[in-house]
């Protein structure tokens, strides 16, 4: 049994091959935080806790000046009784005040894993939960700390359920997901940080006294932060130390944060962000918060991000996509913005044909009166100005080329300019006798109503069907402001934030059990929502509206933290580049699209005859690697430097692909040897360009002399086969 009660020691033990979680029980009564970390074969409790009578602790028995828990490593925290740190919960009662006293009531460990309702979650093949309820006994609330640990991997999840079994509603004014008190503040804090079309960029720091926080509050997970955080030691490298990683599954507010505390104690907390929610929880009701995925690697970021990697590829992405190669694709956005012709449209499309590209995705400006983004986002009709023969008839034409059929939409939105808004004014956020603040000249529909989500499900449903699509690109181009509805009294108005949340998943599920086949690309802005909620329902993100080959090669790395490259839809766009203006050679270009989700989005009709050549040789090669850039490990060899230099490798089986991208040509160039460092070392590889061998040691160790380059952003690509 992989998770053990102790009863008489009053421990739990959840333990795989490579970690253990530990959790006490304290008087039979408080469930505390007891050990994180690499695997114990048993564990008898030497690390006791610390008991101390403090000044300024308070106790809860009056007699045991020694037991306080403002000082105790908790698994969740007390509220309004002496813990005053960082709180992942509150609870106000029908008096108005915030004070529960939650003890240890039953617990339960039970085979698999319980799909959470109505939220993403990762599929559980392989696990063992353990679920703890604790009870206040004077409101009859109770709440259950559910833990999953999966047998096959380093990875706990953890969620959090209120359920109210009174006779009284009280309001949820935080619900976190997961709360761990670590019993160290020796470590560093790495997150993901950024801004629309400059993703994901990493960030390491000491911690310090007080709270570190990283949230959004945007209504959306946001390109500002990702809701991930990981703790690590001074010393943990991409190959070494200890990792303790956190993501949530959640594409709404959240909040991470650190509190270095008094004691030597750092208390982590993780769960949708608390500023602006509040739920009404009615006798009978429950609340359940996302799950966070835990995962601990001793191998540095690298280990880290093969757990994530493969999880997500087989436990959380829809299972028809789990094994399914994905297209090469022409998106028509940089090359024709809103202005196209039906015509132009297909003669792009034979073109891409003609190079081997296999999906032509038409992106904004095919419906309402869609000229420019000041219109008609909610009027799905197609514009037959521009497509005069329908969406149907264009998806056949492009169907009959052989090659598959893609389309765009923003279904969470509406223009002011828009028969929709005309005809429903009230289906926008909004708050009385306020102005609706736009973003890019539109406003966000209230998803938390089931009729627009019916709606919006209908609507898309009858595009699927009739134009036969596919592939969808789902973007979502602003955040939330003015959070109002006009339905829910006031006391439910902060729930709304949540709601549109679970309202989007609903449209989502929906969607995606009624098209199983359909490609869904997630897009807001780029990586304006990338989360693993979003993932569980659609495999792949359009990772920045940035498509500069050298800023992306810096925001892929980011990201394959958490993602494998299967998961960042990366393309090949026109030079100079329209984000940064930089212009960077094409066989740049193709290869760092290469390293993610391969497309092009640039207009074929202006390259000139030798990139044409470049380009279908490109598609060619992609096609042939195919099941090892898609499929294959990644593996970072040498993260951006001053002169935004980096280097990554993919590998199966067979074979290895390594890609060095140079960044700035220097003039005093260093000695460089890239090190592949994750061959097989008893193994021969066979250099394909030269023909020349290498032990896998020799390149794991030795490595490559990376040539003279005298010319900005150019990249060397190496191709090895294992010989025997
Ligand atoms: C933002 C997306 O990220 C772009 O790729 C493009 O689809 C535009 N929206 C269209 O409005």
């Amino acid at each position: 049994m992989p998770i053990i009660f102790d009863q008489e020691k009053g421990f739990f033990h959840l333990k795989n091959s490579e970690i253990s979680y530990i959790i006490g029980l304290e008087k039979n009564k408080y469930i505390t935080h007891r050990y994180y970390g690499p695997v114990l074969s048993s564990y008898a409790g030497s690390n006791q806790l610390q008991m101390i009578d403090r000044g300024f602790a308070t106790n809860p028995d009056s007699q045991e000046r020694t037991f306080s828990l403002n000082a105790l490593p908790l698994e969740t925290s007390s509220q309004g009784n002496g813990d005053h740190r960082i709180s992942n919960y509150q609870i106000r009662n029908h008096f108005g005040q915030n004070v529960t006293n939650f003890i240890y009531y039953t617990h339960e460990i039970t085979e698999g894993k319980k799909i959470l309702p109505s939220l993403p979650s990762l599929r559980g093949n392989n696990v063992t939960t353990l679920a703890i309820t604790l009870k206040d006994h004077n409101q009859n609330l109770l709440m259950t700390l559910t833990y999953n640990l999966y047998e096959n991997y380093p990875v706990i999840t953890r969620n959090v359920h209120f359920e109210n079994q009174g006779y009284e509603t009280v309001y949820l004014e935080n619900a976190g997901s997961l709360l761990i008190d670590f019993p160290s503040t020796d470590y560093e804090l790495v997150t993901l940080n950024g801004s629309h079309t400059c993703e994901a960029n990493i960030a390491r720091q000491k911690l310090h006294p007080g709270i570190q926080k990283i949230e959004s509050s945007r209504g959306t997970s946001s390109p500002q932060h990702q809701p991930f955080l990981a703790l690590v030691n001074p010393e943990t490298t991409e190959t070494s130390g200890p990792v303790f990683a956190f993501h949530f599954v959640y594409s709404g507010n959240f909040v991470a944060q650190v509190e270095v505390e008094q004691y030597g104690s750092s208390r982590l907390q993780m769960g949708i962000n608390p500023d602006n929610f509040e739920w009404q929880l009615q006798p009978k009701a429950i609340f359940q918060t996302p799950e966070v995925v835990m995962n601990y690697s001793q191998r540095g970021f690298n280990q880290m991000s093969q757990t994530f990697h493969q999880i997500y590829q087989k436990e959380l992405i829809p299972t028809g996509f789990i094994n399914k190669e994905r297209p090469i694709l022409l998106n028509t956005w940089e090359a024709n913005y809103f202005e196209f012709a039906e015509t132009a449209l297909l003669e792009q499309a034979q073109k891409a044909k003609d190079l081997g590209i296999e999906l032509f995705v038409l992106d904004d400006g095919w419906f309402g009166k869609r000229d420019d983004s000041s219109s008609s986002l909610g009027d799905w009709q197609t514009d037959l100005n521009k497509l005069p023969h329908g969406l149907k008839d264009l998806s056949e034409k492009i169907h009959a080329l052989g090659m598959q059929f893609g389309l765009w939409f923003e279904p969470e939105m509406i223009s002011k300019n828009s028969d929709l808004f005309r005809a429903h004014p009230d289906w926008a956020l909004q708050v009385q006798n306020y102005p609706m603040t736009e973003g890019r000249r539109q406003l966000v529909l209230d998803l938390s109503r089931e009729e627009i989500q019916d709606y919006l499900v209908h609507v898309l449903s009858q595009h699927l069907e009739e134009a036969k699509i596919d592939y969808v690109k789902w973007d979502m181009n602003r955040h939330l402001t003015e959070i109002g509805n006009v339905i829910l009294p006031p006391e439910q108005q902060k729930e709304l934030s949540h709601r549109y949340v679970l309202g989007l998943y609903r449209i989502l599920a929906k969607l995606t059990q009624k098209f199983p086949s359909v490609l869904f690309e997630n897009c807001s802005s780029g990586g304006g929502r990338f989360d693993p909620g979003m993932m569980a329902y659609m495999p792949q993100t359009w990772t920045s509206d940035n498509s500069d080959a050298l800023c992306r090669s810096i925001i892929q790395y980011g990201y394959s933290y958490l993602y494998p490259p299967i998961m960042l839809s990366a393309h090949v766009s026109d030079v100079p580049n329209h984000q940064v203006g930089r212009i960077t050679p094409l066989n740049t270009r193709g290869l760092i699209a290469m390293s993610g989700n391969f497309g092009y989005e640039l207009d074929l009709a202006k390259q000139t005859e030798t990139d044409l050549i470049e380009i279908s040789q490109q598609v060619a090669f992609y096609k042939e690697h195919r099941k090892l850039l898609q499929f294959g490990e990644f593996y970072r060899l040498q993260a951006p430097d001053k002169n935004f230099a980096s280097a990554w490798l993919f590998k199966n089986q067979t074979e290895v692909l390594v890609i060095y991208s140079n960044g700035l040509a220097q003039p005093a160039v260093p000695i460089h040897y890239l090190k592949m460092i994750y061959l097989d070392n008893h193994a021969n590889y066979q250099e394909l360009a030269s023909g020349e061998q290498f032990s896998g040691s020799e390149l794991n160790h030795a490595g490559m002399l990376i040539p003279r380059i005298k010319e900005d952003f150019a990249t060397v690509m190496y191709h090895f086969k294992k010989v025997d």
